[in-house]
């Protein structure tokens, strides 16, 4: 399928099918691609979370929201999260990344507040929400995107220190049913003329 064809089948599901089964080595992929999404200097501040075992899914449903029921129907979810202890991440900026990285890194945490700097960082992380959903329809999988999660509250139950959830990813096989299938609800989106620009 050519990708404009993949991006008007891809949407939100509402409803997924708790029975079927994702193929683990979609799973492998997903986690593959993820790790391969471009950020802003190649900063790379996040720690993607994949929450397979059902008791921590439960925990975390009940925290999620109106997304309670489809994080316990879905088979995986994928937890996005920032670096938010800055002095933790720049041991990760100090070990990991090239030495012309890291000196743009503390250029630009010189040249703003520590509030910026983490607005700054937390935009790189919806880069790879993008890249999951996108990723996730092509792998065949259904997907819902969610903001309504209790981000504190993920982050106890995750036991996160250094890192702070901003949104979560569910993946599974929509159900039957679901009334957001597009076949029951079309796509609907702003005109091109009213968002397309072309000079
Ligand atoms: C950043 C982001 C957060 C979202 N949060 C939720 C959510 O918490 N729960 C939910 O059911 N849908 C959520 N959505 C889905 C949007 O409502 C949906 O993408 C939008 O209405 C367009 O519909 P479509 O994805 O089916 O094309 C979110 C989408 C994005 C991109």
């Amino acid at each position: 399928m050519n990708i404009l064809d993949l991006i008007q089948k891809r949407y939100t599901a509402k409803k997924y099918n708790a029975h079927k089964a994702i193929p683990q080595e979609k799973i492998e992929d997903l986690k593959e691609i993820l790790r391969l999404t471009p950020s802003s200097i190649n900063i790379q501040p996040w720690k993607f979370t994949f929450v397979q075992n059902p008791e921590m899914k439960a925990k975390l449903a009940t925290v999620s929201m109106h997304n309670t029921e489809k994080i316990n129907q879905a088979q995986l979810l994928v937890v996005f999260s920032v670096a938010d202890d800055l002095d933790a991440f720049q041991k990760v900026v100090e070990n990991e990344l090239p030495q012309a990285r890291k000196d743009w890194y503390n250029q630009m945490k010189a040249s703003m507040p520590e509030s910026d700097l983490k607005i700054w960082l937390a935009k790189q992380v919806y880069i790879a929400l993008g890249v999951g959903l996108t990723a996730s329809v092509a792998l065949g999988l259904d997907s819902t995107a969610m903001e309504g999660i209790e981000s504190d509250k993920y982050k106890d139950i995750l036991n996160m220190a250094a890192y702070k959830p901003l949104f979560a990813m569910a993946v599974g096989y929509a159900s039957d049913d679901d009334f957001n299938r597009l076949e029951t609800t079309p796509k609907s989106r702003r005109l091109q003329e009213s968002v397309i620009e072309t000079i």
